[in-house]
C-alpha cells in the first residue's frame, strides 16, 4: 500500500507539467509502470527511436521488446528509470513492450512508429494518423533529474572538412563526455562509418537550439552540408549538369547526416543505391547498347581498375553529383569512345 501511495504521488508531480497528448501515452501505469516516451503513431527519419519508462523498485524483473515480432532487446531494469534504444527500419514498426516480473506479464504495451525513408517511394509519406513528434519543444522536466537538455557551450566544436584530425577518433570517449547529446543519442555514432561533425559530437553544428521547432535542421539539406562542404559546393556549381536528387538540394538521400553502415556515409552500397531509383541500369546493357550480343557490361563484382581498392561500381564511370557531361560521365570525358578508353586502352 505504501508503495501505491509512492507512485500516485510520483505519478501526480509529474502529469500537471506535461503537455495533453503525452499525458495520452505516459498514462498507461500498470503496476506503476509508466512509459513516458515515445508516444503512439510518431514518425522518424532514421534509424532509432529511444524509449523511456519508469519502473518502481521491484517491479520488474525483465523488459522485453519486440520489433515486428523479432526480439530486439532484452533488458533488466536497474531501479526507477530504464532508458534504451531501439533499432527501426523503413516503414511501420510495431513495437511491442512486455515487461515481466518472476515470469509473469504485468506490463503490457505496443506502439507503432513510421520510419520514413525517400529511397522507397511507399515510405515517403507516413500512413494516415502518424505525425511527428517533437521532444525537444516539451519540457521534459522528469528527464532533467538525470540528462542535461539544454546546448551547452562545449558542444559547439567547429569542425572544418578540410583541417578535420582523423585523431579525434581516438579520443571519441573524451569528445562525447564534453556533449550533452551523447548520454541519450549515443547510438546514433554507433555505425561504423561516422560522418566528421558527429564523430566529435558537434551536433550543434547542423542542430541549431534556436530554431523552431528546436534542433531543426535547414531544409534542403545542401544548405546545410555546403556550409562546411564548400569545395564540393564549388566545385559542382562549376559543372553543368548536376544530378536529379543534387539538383533539388537533397544530399541526406543518399548520405546518412550522421553514421551509416556504407564507406562515404551511404545508406546503402554505392551499386545498391543506383539501382534503387535506376533499377534498370544494373544490368550494365546500357553501357555497350546494341553493338555488343553480350551480356551486358559488368557494373559490380570487380575491380574497379582506376581506383585502387574500390570495386567496380555505378561511381566508377558516373558521379554521382555532378558532371560537365549529361549521362554524368566521371573523369571530365566528353565522348563514349574517350570514357571506355580511360579503362581499356590506357595502359
Ligand atoms: C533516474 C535517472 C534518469 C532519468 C529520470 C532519465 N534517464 Fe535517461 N538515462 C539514464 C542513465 C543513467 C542513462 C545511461 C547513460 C549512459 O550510459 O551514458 C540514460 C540513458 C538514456 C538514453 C540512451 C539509451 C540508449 O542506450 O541508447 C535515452 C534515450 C534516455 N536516457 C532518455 C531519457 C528520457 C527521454 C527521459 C525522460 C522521459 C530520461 N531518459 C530520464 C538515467 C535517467
Ligand atoms: C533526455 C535525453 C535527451 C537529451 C539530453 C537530448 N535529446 Fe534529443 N531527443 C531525445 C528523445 C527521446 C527524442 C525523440 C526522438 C527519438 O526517439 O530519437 C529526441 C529527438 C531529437 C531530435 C528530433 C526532433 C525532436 O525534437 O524530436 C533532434 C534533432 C535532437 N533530439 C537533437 C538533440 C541534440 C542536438 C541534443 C544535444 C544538444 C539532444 N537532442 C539532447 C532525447 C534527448
Ligand atoms: C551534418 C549535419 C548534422 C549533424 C552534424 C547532426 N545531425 Fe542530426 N539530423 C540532421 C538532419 C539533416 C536530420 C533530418 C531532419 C529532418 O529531416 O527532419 C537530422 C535528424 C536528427 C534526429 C531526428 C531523428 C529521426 O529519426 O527523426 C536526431 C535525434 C538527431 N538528428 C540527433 C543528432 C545528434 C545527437 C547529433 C550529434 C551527434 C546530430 N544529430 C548531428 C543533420 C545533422
Ligand atoms: C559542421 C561541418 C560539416 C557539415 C555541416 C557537413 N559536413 Fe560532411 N564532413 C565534415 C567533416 C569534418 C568531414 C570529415 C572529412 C574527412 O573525413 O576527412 C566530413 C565528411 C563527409 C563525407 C565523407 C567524405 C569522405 O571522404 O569520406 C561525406 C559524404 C559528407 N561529409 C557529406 C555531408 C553531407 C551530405 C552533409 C549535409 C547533410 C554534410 N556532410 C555536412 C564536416 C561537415
Ligand atoms: C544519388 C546519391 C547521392 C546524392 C544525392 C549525394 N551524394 Fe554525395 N556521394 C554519393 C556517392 C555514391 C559517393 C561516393 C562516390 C564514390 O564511390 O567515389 C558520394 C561522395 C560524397 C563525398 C565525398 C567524395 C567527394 O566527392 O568529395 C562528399 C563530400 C559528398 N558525397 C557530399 C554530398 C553532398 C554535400 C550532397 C548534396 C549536395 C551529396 N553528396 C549528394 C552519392 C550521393
Ligand atoms: C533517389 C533516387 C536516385 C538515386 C538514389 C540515384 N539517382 Fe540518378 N537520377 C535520379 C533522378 C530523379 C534523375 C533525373 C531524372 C532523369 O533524368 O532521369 C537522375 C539522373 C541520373 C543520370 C542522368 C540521366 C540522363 O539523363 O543522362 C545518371 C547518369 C544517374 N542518375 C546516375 C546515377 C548513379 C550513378 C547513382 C548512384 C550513385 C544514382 N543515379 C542514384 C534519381 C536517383
Ligand atoms: C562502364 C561504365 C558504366 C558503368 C559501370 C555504368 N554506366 Fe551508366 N552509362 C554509361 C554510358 C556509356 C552511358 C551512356 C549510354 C548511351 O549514351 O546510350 C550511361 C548512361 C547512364 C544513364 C543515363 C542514360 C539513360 O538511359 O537513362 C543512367 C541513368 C545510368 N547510366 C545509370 C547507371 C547506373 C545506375 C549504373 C550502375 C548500375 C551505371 N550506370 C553503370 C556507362 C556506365
Ligand atoms: C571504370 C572502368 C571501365 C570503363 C570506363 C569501361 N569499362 Fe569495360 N570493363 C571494365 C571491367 C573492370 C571489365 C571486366 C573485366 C574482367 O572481367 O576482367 C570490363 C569489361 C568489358 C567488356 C567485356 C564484357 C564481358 O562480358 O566480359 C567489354 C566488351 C567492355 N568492357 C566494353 C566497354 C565499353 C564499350 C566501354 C565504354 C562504353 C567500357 N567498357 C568502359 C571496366 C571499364
Amino acid at each position: 500500500m505504501a508503495a501505491l501511495i509512492r507512485i500516485l504521488i510520483a505519478a501526480a508531480a509529474v502529469f500537471p507539467v506535461v503537455e495533453p497528448s503525452f499525458i495520452m501515452s505516459a498514462y498507461s501505469a500498470d503496476g506503476g509502470i509508466i512509459l513516458h516516451y515515445p508516444p503512439d503513431n510518431v514518425v522518424m527519419e532514421f534509424g532509432l527511436v529511444n524509449i523511456s519508462m519508469s519502473l518502481p523498485d521491484g517491479s520488474a524483473d525483465i523488459i522485453e521488446v519486440r520489433n515486428n515480432n523479432e526480439k530486439v532487446a532484452g533488458i533488466v531494469p536497474g531501479p526507477g528509470f530504464e532508458c534504451f534504444s531501439v533499432p527501426i527500419k523503413p516503414g511501420v514498426n510495431k513495437i511491442q513492450i512486455s515487461v515481466l516480473r518472476n515470469g509473469k506479464k504485468v506490463y503490457d504495451k505496443s506502439l507503432s512508429v513510421f520510419r520514413r525513408s525517400d529511397l522507397e517511394s511507399k515510405y515517403r509519406e507516413p500512413p494516415a494518423g502518424f505525425r511527428k513528434d517533437y521532444f525537444h519543444m516539451r519540457d521534459n522536466v522528469q528527464c532533467r533529474e538525470c540528462h542535461v537538455l539544454e546546448a551547452r557551450e562545449s558542444d559547439k566544436k567547429p569542425v572544418n572538412p578540410e583541417s578535420f584530425i582523423v585523431q579525434a577518433f581516438d579520443e571519441k570517449a573524451v569528445i562525447s563526455a564534453t556533449s550533452t547529446c551523447y548520454s541519450c543519442h549515443k547510438e546514433i555514432a554507433s555505425a561504423p562509418y561516422v560522418h566528421g561533425p558527429v564523430a566529435v559530437w558537434s551536433c550543434v553544428s547542423c542542430h541549431d537550439a534556436d530554431s523552431e521547432p528546436k534542433y531543426s535542421v535547414k531544409k534542403p539539406d545542401a544548405e546545410v552540408c555546403f556550409g562546411c562542404h564548400r569545395e564540393q559546393k564549388n566545385n559542382w556549381a562549376a559543372k553543368k549538369y548536376t544530378h536529379g536528387p543534387v539538383t533539388i538540394g537533397k544530399c541526406a538521400i543518399c548520405h546518412s547526416p550522421h553514421s551509416a553502415d556504407y564507406p562515404f556515409n551511404l545508406y546503402k552500397s554505392t551499386w545498391d543505391l543506383c539501382v534503387n531509383c535506376h533499377a534498370e541500369k544494373g544490368s550494365g546493357k546500357h553501357v555497350l547498347g546494341d553493338s555488343f550480343s553480350t551480356e551486358g557490361h559488368p557494373t559490380r563484382d570487380r575491380p574497379d581498375p582506376l581506383r585502387n581498392g574500390k570495386e567496380l561500381s555505378c561511381a566508377s564511370c558516373h558521379d554521382p553529383h555532378a558532371s560537365n557531361y549529361p549521362h554524368l560521365w566521371a573523369f571530365e570525358v566528353q565522348t563514349i569512345f574517350e570514357l571506355c578508353k580511360k579503362c581499356h586502352y590506357d595502359k
